[in-house]
Parts: C-alpha cells; structure tokens; sequence
C-alpha cells in the first residue's frame, strides 16, 4: 500500500475565528493580504470585516471583490492585476467554491505566470505559490482544503481541472457562523455537495484508508445534520456539523480525487450555468444507480453510516437503500431536474455529446467504481433530463 494525503498545515475550527485572520496572516510572514472575494461579501460587510481584522494586526490589507461565479480563465486577469497593483505578498480567499478557487488560481499564476490552461489536469503543479489562507463561507466545496481549482476556458467553455499540491492553502479558518445566514437552496446544494464529494472519494479507486476515515467521519454528520440545515438554517449545532463535514469530505476527496459525478456536473456549470453543488444533485441519484453493483459493499458502508441501512442488512439490500435515499434527499431538498429548471430539451440533447466527450476527458470518471462509455455517460445525461 502506498499513498499520501496532502492536507494545509493549519486548520482553525472556530466560532468567530474569521477575527482572528491577522494573527494567522502574520504566523506565515504575511504583510501585504490581499482579499479575495465576490461582490456579495463586499456589499454584506464580511469582507471589509476580514480585511479589517488584518489591519488590526498591522498588515496592509486591500479587498478585491470581482469574483465571478464559475470563475474562467478571462476573469483571473482582474485579480492578477488587483494583486499587482497592491502588491500582494498573500491572499486570504473568502466565499464559496468560486471565490476560493478563483484565488488558488490566482496565487499559482502570480508567481508562475503563464496560462491556466497549460495547468490543466492531469498536469500536476507541485512548484511556488503565493500563500493563501482560505476563509470559506459555505459549508460544501471543501475548496479550503483541496489541492485542486476549477477553472473554465474562455475559449472553449471547458471546465478544467486543475490539481496538485501547489494549490494548497497554507490555512483555513472555519468559522460556521458564517454560513448560518446561507438561504436554504444554498444550503442544500452545497451540502449535497459535500456529501458527493465523501461519497464519491470512499467509492474512488485512489481511495486509500486516510480519506476513507476523512469520508466516513463527513457522510455521518451529513447523514445526522443536512436536512436539519436545510428547513432550520438558524440551528447552529447543525450549521456546525455541516461545516465540519464539508472540510472532512473535502480532505476525503482531495486525497482520494471524485469520481463521475463530478466529472458529469462539471459540463452542465460551464454549459448551462447551473450551480456546481446543484448539479451534482440532480446527477447524483442516477450514478450511483448506475455505479453501485460494481462497489456494493463500499455503497453499503456508505449507507449504513449515513443512517438509511442497518448493520444486518446484506450489502445489496443497503446498497439499494443508498440509492433511495439520495432520491428522497434530492426531492426533500428540492433539486430540480434540468427540465423543472427550464433548459430546453434540443439544446440539452444537442451538447449531451460534447458534455460526455468533456466529463470523460476530466479524467474524473475513470475514478469511478463503474468505468462508463462515452455511450453509457449519454445515457445517463439523458436520463436525468425530465
Ligand atoms: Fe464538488
């Protein structure tokens, strides 16, 4: 058995620990913090809090608000110059996946130079970046602690994957009180999110006994906490377990990579803008379907400790159980299907070809316990459709 887990040095769970950010900042030689954020965190106050919490401490620090959502290799040119232009020695990325990983990106091209896209996995980027301390205000995309960015080409409208070690955040403040303000379809996306991302790293081929504890440790707070979340957003024990859980599947799924759900969301982002977390939910019921005799007894583990299946249930029997109740979650939580969600059916049928050639080209799916086709991949897009 060989295998390594790559993991930021520092992780601080704390209520209000976002106020703490400059003493952090200046442990890791930080002088000159740059912010990283959307204009929704500048306009709610969070990010001039941050940025204040580092002038406290003496740093100089400036705010760049212009993320985008599903932020492509066009929009990084913004935050490179924000960060020339305040010459930054650090950067502190505040939001969710978008935020966070526009901001890895930006930290690797600002030392490096050169383009995203000659990034693109399955290159492996292990060289200098500027430090970043990720601040997440969502509780799914576990983007505070992967080695892994998101980035879609301008120019083709794929979303890359972009991995390696240089990607990692030198810390992440994890603050759950940051996310209790999350609406509800926030908290369902994202926390489906997170769940996929246990999944799917516990059903991986890459996965080694490491992430598998980091997985099964998420899948049972989600399991306990998600749908409480979900109708209650002011329960703070709940926000918390989520928070939690999503960091524990994100360093699950960092060191063991995601699988086909993953690499099927990804096109229908970068092609129908449909948020991330959303769309591995309306995908996920019908991978695991389509997956889960080639794993049945990791499913079945995967089951028994979500708390759908009992531990004298066979495996097949849990297994099942599995895919029903990421069926159930997925109409609790009202995910809609790309057809309830209004995408025209010929222009859904007409990219299912490109979105299948792209999703196996991420290379995600060859993680997969069930190694599709691009026919089967077709398939299961169309099959999500109604
Ligand atoms: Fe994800």
């Amino acid at each position: 058995m060989s295998f390594e887990i790559n993991t930021p040095p520092v992780l601080r769970f704390s209520a209000g620990s976002v106020d703490s950010i400059g003493e952090l900042l200046t442990s890791i030689g930080a002088a000159r913090p740059l912010v990283v954020t959307d204009s929704f965190l500048v306009s709610t106050g969070v990010a001039d809090r941050v940025a204040d919490a580092a002038r406290a401490a003496g740093l100089d620090a400036a705010v760049f608000g212009e993320t985008i959502p599903d932020p492509t290799t066009d929009s990084l040119e913004a935050g490179l110059a924000a960060i020339r232009a305040h010459s930054a020695d650090s950067i502190v990325a505040l939001g969710g996946g978008s935020p966070i990983d526009t901001a890895k990106a930006l930290s690797v091209l600002a030392v490096r130079g050169g383009h995203m896209r000659e990034l693109k996995a399955p290159y492996r980027f292990v060289g200098e970046a500027l430090p970043v301390i990720a601040v997440p205000t969502t509780a799914g995309t576990g983007s505070e602690v992967t080695q892994f960015t998101i980035i879609t080409d301008s120019e083709t409208n794929e979303k890359m994957l972009c991995a390696g070690p240089g990607y990692l955040p030198r810390a992440a403040v994890i603050d759950f009180e940051l996310t209790v303000s999350m609406p509800p379809r926030l908290t369902a996306d994202t926390g489906i999110d997170a769940l996929t991302h246990a999944i799917e790293a516990y059903v991986s081929k890459k996965a080694n006994p490491v992430s598998d504890t980091y997985a099964l440790a998420a899948i049972t707070r989600i399991g306990r906490f998600l749908r409480t979340a979900f109708h209650d957003g002011a329960d703070r024990t709940a926000r918390e377990e989520m928070m939690i859980a999503a960091t524990l599947a994100g360093m699950a799924f960092s060191n063991a990579s995601v699988a086909l759900v993953h690499g099927m969301s990804r096109p229908l982002g970068a092609h129908f803008h449909i948020a991330h977390g959303m769309a591995n939910a309306m995908l996920f019921p019908e991978i695991t379907a389509f997956s889960v005799e080639h794993a049945v007894e990791r499913y079945a583990t995967c089951a028994r400790t979500l708390g759908v299946a009992e531990a004298s249930d066979t495996d097949a029997v849990a297994a099942d159980a599995l895919v029903t109740e990421l069926r159930a979650l997925a109409a609790e939580l009202e995910v809609p299907t790309p057809a309830t969600r209004g995408i025209d059916r010929a222009a859904w049928d007409e990219l299912v070809p490109l979105m299948a050639q792209q999703a196996l080209a991420s290379g995600s799916p060859a993680n997969n316990p069930r190694v599709p086709t691009a026919e089967q991949v077709e398939q299961l897009y169309a099959a999500i459709y109604a």
